[in-house]
């Protein structure tokens, strides 16, 4: 795409992984790095977006320009997102948000005893913040989802789009070695118009660079 074509719009990425709180000292989060997040913020302040980069768990440096609110939980990350994406042109959540959290949160820590040998951890579900965004779209605004999966990557990746509401989900495979912590990605850029843009294996700059395309696309 044209390189400054995101001169004046304000976007809104969230990246990396929500943690869970158990107890003061544990949780239950996920193998999110937040490369794939950065990459977007990054790329889409190269081409003249004011970026907010709502940042989960993540051991990155802030990227140039762009402006990073950091956060834990999936609770928290709900927060920071909503209050800044009424006045954002796009928002992407490209953070791999806990489905579920602890019903209750241990205020001190749990010990281990010599009768018990199992503990119950108890999960209610978080909202889905997505789904929300969508419920809230502002006109003209552009709401983007990212999903991993490990199998039937396109058909839960179909569903998926329809179910949440978005205008673009990008899918692609995760499991050993694949997608986490890694430098490259590939994946399938899906548009709730049917369209679909298969991206080959590059870096996550590259794939950052596709969806900044589609999304300028649907802006214009
Ligand atoms: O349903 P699933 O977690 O696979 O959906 C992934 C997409 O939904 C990602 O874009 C993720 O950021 C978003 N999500 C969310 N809130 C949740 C769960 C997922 O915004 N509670």
């Amino acid at each position: 795409g044209d390189p400054r074509d995101l001169v004046g719009r304000h976007v809104v990425v969230s990246a990396g992984g929500t943690r869970e709180p158990i107890d003061p000292v544990r949780f239950i989060g996920n193998r999110s790095s937040g490369l794939q997040g950065y990459a977007l913020a990054r790329v889409a302040a190269a081409r003249g977006a004011k970026v907010t980069l709502v940042a989960a768990n993540t051991a990155l440096p802030d990227p140039a320009g762009v402006s990073v609110v950091r956060v834990g939980s999936a609770l928290e990350m709900r927060e920071a997102v909503q209050s800044v994406a009424a006045a954002a042109d796009v928002v992407v959540m490209a953070a791999a948000v806990a489905d579920f959290r602890p019903s209750v949160f241990q205020g001190s820590k749990i010990k281990k005893t010599d009768k018990n040998e199992t503990l119950p951890i108890e999960l209610v579900k978080n909202p889905d913040i997505l789904a929300e965004l969508v419920t809230r779209r502002t006109p003209g605004q552009v709401i983007v989802g990212f999903a991993a999966e490990t199998d039937d990557v396109l058909d839960h990746g179909r569903a998926k789009l329809a179910r949440k509401g978005c205008d673009l989900l990008v899918v692609n495979q995760v499991g050993e070695n694949l997608t986490f912590g890694a430098p490259d990605n590939a994946g399938v850029i899906l548009a709730a118009t049917g369209a679909e843009r298969e991206i080959p294996r590059g870096s996550k700059d590259q794939l950052a660079s596709a969806v900044w395309d589609e999304i300028a696309a649907l802006l214009a």
